[in-house]
């Protein structure tokens, strides 16, 4: 076993519910929750707030290269700071969903990136949430998840997500943003958003958060017995 614990992925399309049952497994275990879309979202706050743009592969990988981006646990989850300002809401935003599923397309910045995920997460305690997490980053991570849902429902969950934070917003314009970034996720050229080999693919479509985590943690405990 890895020295501080295990290495567990959670990849899946966006609205999957990976982010609540990531940080609800870490918290349960114990492990450092590394939520990587907020680094992507970081990034695509950084670029805006620059002036860069989406388009501009160069000069967005320089942008990666140079950022001062920190995820700090605070309570029972995770503080995105950037530039030493704490980010977390600001990268919430539907403008930032768009900006970051671009970003993510551009090889530089997928390298970047990839480099500060392992240094956080390779010697393990870690629940690494992702699109690329048991395919490109930690392919050799003690347990995978694939965590999915119908687009449909997770139309429904987001468009909930959005409204609580006060955003008026339709579902069919929801579902039709969804499909986009599961097009951009699915298709783009470096690391797309695939079942990692080896993954427990889980259909979270009629499952309470509860049961998925109850599923997770029987996982975790069968693995970590076979290590013992
Ligand atoms: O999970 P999220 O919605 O916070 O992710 C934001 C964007 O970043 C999303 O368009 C997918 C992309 N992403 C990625 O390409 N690879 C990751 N490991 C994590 C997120």
């Amino acid at each position: 076993m890895r020295p501080k614990g295990l290495l567990v992925t959670i990849d899946g399309p966006a609205g999957a519910g990976k982010s609540t049952i990531a940080r609800l497994l870490a918290q349960k275990l114990g492990y450092l929750y590394l939520d990587t879309g907020a680094m992507y979202r970081a990034v695509a706050l950084a670029a805006k707030r620059r002036g860069i743009s989406p388009e501009d592969e160069e000069a967005l990988t320089r942008l990666c290269r140079e950022l001062d981006l920190k995820l700090v646990p605070r309570g029972d989850g995770l503080a995105v700071m950037l530039d030493g300002e704490d980010v977390s809401e600001e990268i919430r935003t539907p403008e930032i969903d768009r900006l970051s599923s671009m970003v993510a397309k551009v090889p530089g910045v997928r390298e970047c990136l990839k480099e500060r995920q392992r240094a956080l997460g390779e010697a393990g305690g870690v629940v690494a949430e992702g699109r690329d997490m048991g395919s490109h980053v930690f392919p050799d991570a003690d347990l995978k998840f694939f965590l999915t849902a119908s687009p449909e429902v997770r139309a429904k969950r987001r468009e909930q997500d959005l409204r609580r934070k006060g955003y008026s917003v339709s579902y069919e314009k929801v579902l039709q943003e969804i499909l986009e970034r599961d097009r951009r996720d699915q298709e783009r050229e470096v690391a797309p958003l695939v079942v990692p080999e080896g993954a427990i693919l889980i259909d979270t479509s009629s499952l309470t958060t509860e049961e998925v985590l109850k599923r997770l943690l029987e996982e975790v405990e069968r693995r970590l017995s076979s290590v013992s």
